[in-house]
């Protein structure tokens, strides 16, 4: 008879392994695999005819979905679609010590004034977390508490009709069912863990938020399979040193994922930023060279941000690139272009690019921000100190269009800058009575001849 065995399985991915491996060969990662005792086998008369007949039914004929329960904290509702959908998942990875537990102490007080919410830790102490609520100025909030880490016994108290109507989950890491022999915090306990709970959650129609640490990596243990099984996946990022935080949605069945929300860190907690780009640009120095406002767009949201540049002889022979809050390929492109296309000489430089502010920006509308920073940081001219810019810059060193011009224009105006450095636009006419100066660039020469 065959031995129980143990079996490896890669903490990245969750491939499963006979043999421990240096490397996994499905996703690559490495030092990734852990031992683990095999699980049991499936349940017998799982043969076919052995089954029930499940009912078809039609798209048409549901009621009116549940009302979503709105956290009253702005910026979480908007990340989450316009607040939490009764029986969903949502899990929120993050850095230890970025403010994950504060925004969900938070949030949970704040909806235990208008239903049931629950917050169960595996990772403070009862008396910890009632310190951090005074701290947090929510002492008084009727939040329902728990220290607990045994998924039996969690369960077992979420699994009935007056079950909460949130249920917190800090961390799903420390969480543990009994009848796996792995530890804590590997993929399987993990895997399990969740399941249980969103099955409960379903049943029961409450929300379970999933606290998920993310590893040095940058990835929450068991990130894909965890990725999977819930409906929503949010981000909290931030650089340590930085006051700002940003929740960020990487996959919501139920909104938008592009959308942000903005946060500062305080004493008291967690604080709603309704106007992120004062505070991106309250530290700007005017009239510097290698700084250039870029009028940016997270989700439905225009955000101004500061971009800075420093463009100077190396003395290595292989020149430093160091990109903070951008993509370090993106930024060879657009020194590639400048040095082909306008002649912009770069390459035995050290360049050093930073996005004020802690944010990181994904879209390429960012290029011509990129390259004026760039140019006013080699030439000594600074970009004008009214004016954003924006636009994607092509191969061939032209400027292509990028979406929502109009508000960009309008966030930048209502910021006070008189001037736009951006593409041309195709439709003239429809100017939305925006009272700002644009200068259209068709080549990226034109900016550089601007800068010189
Ligand atoms: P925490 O929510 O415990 O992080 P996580 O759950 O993501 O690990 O946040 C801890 C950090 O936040 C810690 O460095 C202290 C800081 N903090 C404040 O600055 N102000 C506060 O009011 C609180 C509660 C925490
Ligand atoms: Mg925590």
């Amino acid at each position: 008879m065959a031995k129980a065995s143990s079996r490896y399985v890669c903490q990245a991915c969750g491939a499963v392994y006979a043999r421990w491996a240096g490397k996994c060969d499905a996703c690559g990662e490495w030092n990734s695999m852990v031992e683990e005792a095999a699980e049991p086998v499936l349940p017998k008369g799982q043969k076919r005819g052995g089954g029930r007949h499940i009912d078809f039914v039609g798209l048409t004929g549901m009621s009116a979905p549940p009302p979503r329960r709105t956290t009253g904290i702005v910026e979480l509702d908007r990340v989450t679609g316009g607040g939490l959908v009764p029986g969903s998942a949502i899990l929120i990875g993050g850095d230890p010590g970025i403010g994950k537990s504060t925004l969900l102490l938070q949030a949970t007080a704040s909806l235990a004034r208008g239903g049931k919410a629950a917050y169960i830790s595996g990772e403070e102490s009862v008396d910890q977390i009632r310190l951090r609520a005074l701290r947090l100025n929510v002492g008084d909030a009727p939040v329902m508490l728990a220290s607990a880490t045994a998924m039996r016994d969690i369960l077992a108290s979420l699994d009935s009709a007056d079950a909460p109507d949130v249920v917190v989950i800090d961390s799903i890491q420390t969480m543990f069912v009994d009848n796996l022999d792995s530890a804590p915090g590997t993929v399987a306990q993990v895997r399990a863990s969740a399941q249980e709970l969103i099955r409960t959650a379903k049943r029961r129609g409450f929300t379970v938020v999933l606290v998920g640490h993310v590893t040095k990596e940058g990835m929450i243990a068991g990130p894909k399979v965890l990725e999977h099984m819930v409906d929503t996946v949010l981000y909290f990022e931030g650089e340590r040193g930085h006051q700002f935080r940003i929740l960020r949605a990487v996959k919501n069945r139920y909104g938008a994922t592009d959308e942000i929300g903005v946060f500062e860190m305080t004493d008291g907690g967690l604080v709603e930023v309704a106007n992120p780009s004062e505070l991106f640009l309250a530290d700007r120095r005017q009239d510097v060279s290698g700084a250039a406002v870029f009028a940016g767009m997270e989700g439905s949201r225009p955000v101004l941000v500061e971009v800075q540049a420093l463009v100077a002889p190396s003395p290595f022979s292989t020149p430093r690139r160091t990109v903070v809050g951008w993509d370090s390929g993106r930024l060879a492109m657009v020194m590639a272009v400048l040095e082909a296309r306008c002649g912009v000489e770069m390459a035995g430089a050290d360049v050093f690019l930073n996005v004020a502010g802690g944010l990181k920006i994904a879209e390429p509308a960012m290029d011509l921000a990129v390259a004026a920073a760039l140019v006013s940081s080699l030439t000594g001219v600074p970009v004008p100190k009214d004016a954003v810019v924006f636009g994607e810059i092509g191969l061939s060193g032209e400027v292509r269009a990028v979406s929502q011009m109009d508000t960009r224009l309008k966030e930048a105006a209502k910021l006070g800058f008189g001037r736009a450095l951006m593409p041309a636009r195709r439709k003239k006419a429809a100017k939305g009575g925006v009272d700002i100066e644009m200068t259209e660039l068709a080549q990226l020469s034109e900016l550089t001849l601007l800068l010189d």
